[in-house]
């Protein structure tokens, strides 16, 4: 074997470093708006590395920083403070249009006296591409998003579910290498809403470009993500996968947001699960016996959702809320009685500070 031959096997090759790159990284970005007392601190100290093909999503409440941060990584909004490299190369003062990324805006901003075809092909008309090439591409795309036959049509002619699908044919037609899309889903009904998920996470998958997607819903960010950064205020508080958000949140904060939570503190979380402060998941909890029980006290509210009924129980110093799974025939708890819960040790996750 030859020497050079072993050293050059010890090197990555060209394809293994640009799946070592991050395909977005924020290094401390921080963005202020205005200054003095008025100054709103709209994203502070954010470091972040999103992966190549992943599906990456940023959750939080209005207000919490969000959108600032993706229109930084769009270029539309200059950071006041960080750096911002896409594919490892900085990116932090370059203008939208010299970045290789494309946003989908929740008001999908279609040229309305455009046709649908025009309007997906418009990318390629700023780059002077030719007409042929346009509409050859336009139609491909079209197909793609599952909206062949509508291509004449204006804006107007399509329902919002069908306008949400041209937006995305028309930011992918570029071949960006990241997708940002802000609140896509947010204007369509709820059956729309989940069908747009499926449909929306079967095409990255498809395509394996890297999509940043922005929502306030905890679920549609449960079900569609590899991985969830959670803001509050400006910063982010966890950064994981669905699974690790929820099972172990990292705060309180994230705990309340994502899915509904009992939080124990002080004394109660001493006695109920040996920490000094802890988190317990409504669908953990199962009434039973009083033998075995590790709490009980008496049911102060009952509510039907159909899938499950959420009952809370005063335990004395906590009010503990379960959700139980409902069948036919099973009557639920009524209030004023008494009940007594049961938990597996494994669903109290332990909170910091
Ligand atoms: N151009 C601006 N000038 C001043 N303040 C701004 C500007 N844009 C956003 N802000 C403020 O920055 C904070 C973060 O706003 P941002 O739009 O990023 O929140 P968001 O998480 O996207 O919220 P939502 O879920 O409501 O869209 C808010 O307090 C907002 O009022
Ligand atoms: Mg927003």
């Amino acid at each position: 074997m030859r020497a050079g031959g072993d050293r050059l096997a010890a090197w990555p090759c060209p394809a293994a470093v640009a799946r070592m790159t991050a395909a977005v990284e924020l290094d401390q970005v921080s963005c202020v708006f205005g200054s003095g007392p008025g100054a709103v601190r709209a994203v502070e100290g954010v470091d972040l590395a999103i992966d190549a093909g992943e599906f990456f999503t940023l959750l939080g409440p209005s207000g919490s920083g969000k959108t600032t941060c993706l229109r930084m990584i769009g270029g539309f909004t200059l950071p006041t403070a960080g750096r911002i490299r896409i594919g490892g190369a900085d990116v932090t003062a370059a203008p939208p249009y010299a970045r290789p990324v494309n946003t989908v805006f929740q008001d999908y901003a279609l040229f309305p006296h455009m046709s649908i075809r025009d309007n997906v092909a418009y990318p390629l008309m700023v780059r002077k591409v030719g007409r042929a090439e346009r509409t050859r591409r336009a139609d491909e795309l079209l197909a793609l998003v599952q909206l062949p036959g509508v291509a004449d049509r204006r804006p107007a002619q399509l329902s919002g579910g069908q306008r949400q699908r041209v937006a995305l044919a028309r930011a992918l037609i570029g071949q960006p290498q990241v997708l940002l899309l802000d609140e896509p889903l947010g204007a369509l009904d709820l059956k729309l809403r989940e069908q747009m998920q499926s449909e929306l996470k079967a095409l990255q998958r498809r395509l394996g470009i890297t999509f940043l997607f922005i929502t306030h819903d905890q679920h549609e960010a449960l079900s569609m993500s590899d991985r969830i950064g959670v803001f509050n205020a400006g910063r982010l508080e966890q950064v994981g996968t669905p699974q690790a958000v929820y099972e172990t949140p990292a705060t309180r904060f994230v705990a309340h947001f994502v899915g509904a939570a009992n939080v124990l503190e002080g004394e109660i979380a001493r006695r109920l699960t040996g920490h000094a402060a802890a988190m317990l998941r409504p669908e953990r909890i199962r009434l039973g016996e009083a033998a075995g029980a590790r709490a009980g006290g008496t049911v102060t509210e009952v509510q039907y959702f159909g899938a499950f009924t959420r009952v809370k129980v005063d335990v004395g110093g906590a009010l503990l809320q379960a959700d139980l799974p409902t069948s036919p025939g099973k009557a639920p708890p009524r209030a004023g009685r008494e009940a007594h819960l049961h938990w597996d040790a494994r669903a109290v996750h332990a909170l910091a500070g």
